[in-house]
């Protein structure tokens, strides 16, 4: 499995699993699933409401603690110092761990929510930085945060995020945003690559998929790969998650790349980090 260094020296895979709405026995159960396929970066969230599922799988699912990397999100409800360092010792209860590979705050707060929405950001990321500091989280990063987010993060971060997860797929993929994170070495993370499933019909897509015998899922995820972005799709099918994960073995080339890039705009989730919980 290829494997992403990040600007503090921790690795994780470039392919991981996705468990929004994935809840329930189903939800333990893709975890279990997911682990015998070979994932081993796992993506939940406090909002998620399935930390103890995903616990469940994490202890059930036979493989070794060290060797999976666990992500976790701060929800905006409880962005501050105080709040954050309650949320993360909530999460790890929930999840039965004793420490968290990545943390990330969700979503930014925004000049349209906020007061002080530098402050509430700069307060979380310094709790963050404590907990990273006692060993408690091994790395620390940010979701949906904007240039104008980052920016403002920089003026107090003794940390630079060693992840942005952001909405990246074909149709909706942030370039400008994405290279500033190159720039700045940060990792991104792509969230929803399959847009949910609202852009595997497109023409495309599909006729590459066709040329390569692979699924367009498949197309969407190695192009998301090739970027050098960590992909996490979600499935609770057991065929779709082995069929997720099947993409080392052959690539797009350069006209593909591009073809996929120029696409137009699709499968947008209507979510801008500036102004939600409010969408366009
Ligand atoms: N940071 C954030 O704000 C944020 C926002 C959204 C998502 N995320 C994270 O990113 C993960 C992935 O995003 P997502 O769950 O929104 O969307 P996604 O991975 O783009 O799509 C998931 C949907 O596609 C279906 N699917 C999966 N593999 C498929 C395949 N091979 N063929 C056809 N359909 C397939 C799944 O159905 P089945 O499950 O029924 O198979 C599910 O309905 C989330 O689960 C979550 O961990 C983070």
């Amino acid at each position: 499995m290829k494997e992403i260094v990040l600007n503090d020296g921790n690795k994780i895979p470039i392919i991981g699993f996705g468990t929004y709405k994935s809840v329930k026995e189903d939800g333990v159960l893709a975890i279990k699933n997911a682990l015998a396929k070979g994932y081993r970066l796992i993506d939940t969230a406090a909002r998620y409401n399935n930390e103890e599922e995903v616990g469940k799988g994490i202890a059930e699912g036979g493989v070794d603690r060290k060797e999976i990397i666990v992500t976790t999100k701060l929800w905006r409800d409880n962005l501050g110092y105080k709040e954050t360092k309650e949320a993360f010792e909530l999460s790890l209860k929930k999840l039965g761990l004793t420490y968290i590979d990545l943390y990330l705050i969700h979503w930014p707060a925004n000049a349209k929510n906020y007061n002080n929405w530098q402050k509430a950001n700069a307060d979380s990321w310094r709790a963050m930085e404590e907990l990273q500091a006692e060993g408690r989280i091994k790395s620390i990063g940010v979701s949906n945060f904007w240039e104008e987010h980052l920016e403002a993060l920089f003026q107090t971060a003794n940390i630079i995020p060693a992840v942005n997860q952001i909405e990246f797929h074909p149709g909706y993929w942030q370039p400008e945003l994405t290279a500033f994170c190159k720039e700045n070495g940060i990792t991104v993370e792509s969230w929803s690559p399959l847009a949910r499933g609202k852009i595997l019909g497109n023409d495309v897509l599909n006729a590459i998929a066709e040329k390569h015998n692979r699924s367009v899922s498949q197309i969407c995820l190695r192009w998301v790969i090739q970027h050098g972005v960590v992909v996490i799709p979600k499935s609770t099918t057991l065929q779709r998650i082995e069929e997720n994960i099947s993409i080392f073995d052959f690539a797009l080339s350069e006209e593909e790349m591009q073809q996929i890039n120029e696409l137009p705009e699709m499968g947008f989730s209507g979510e801008l980090p500036n102004i939600w919980p409010d969408r366009v």
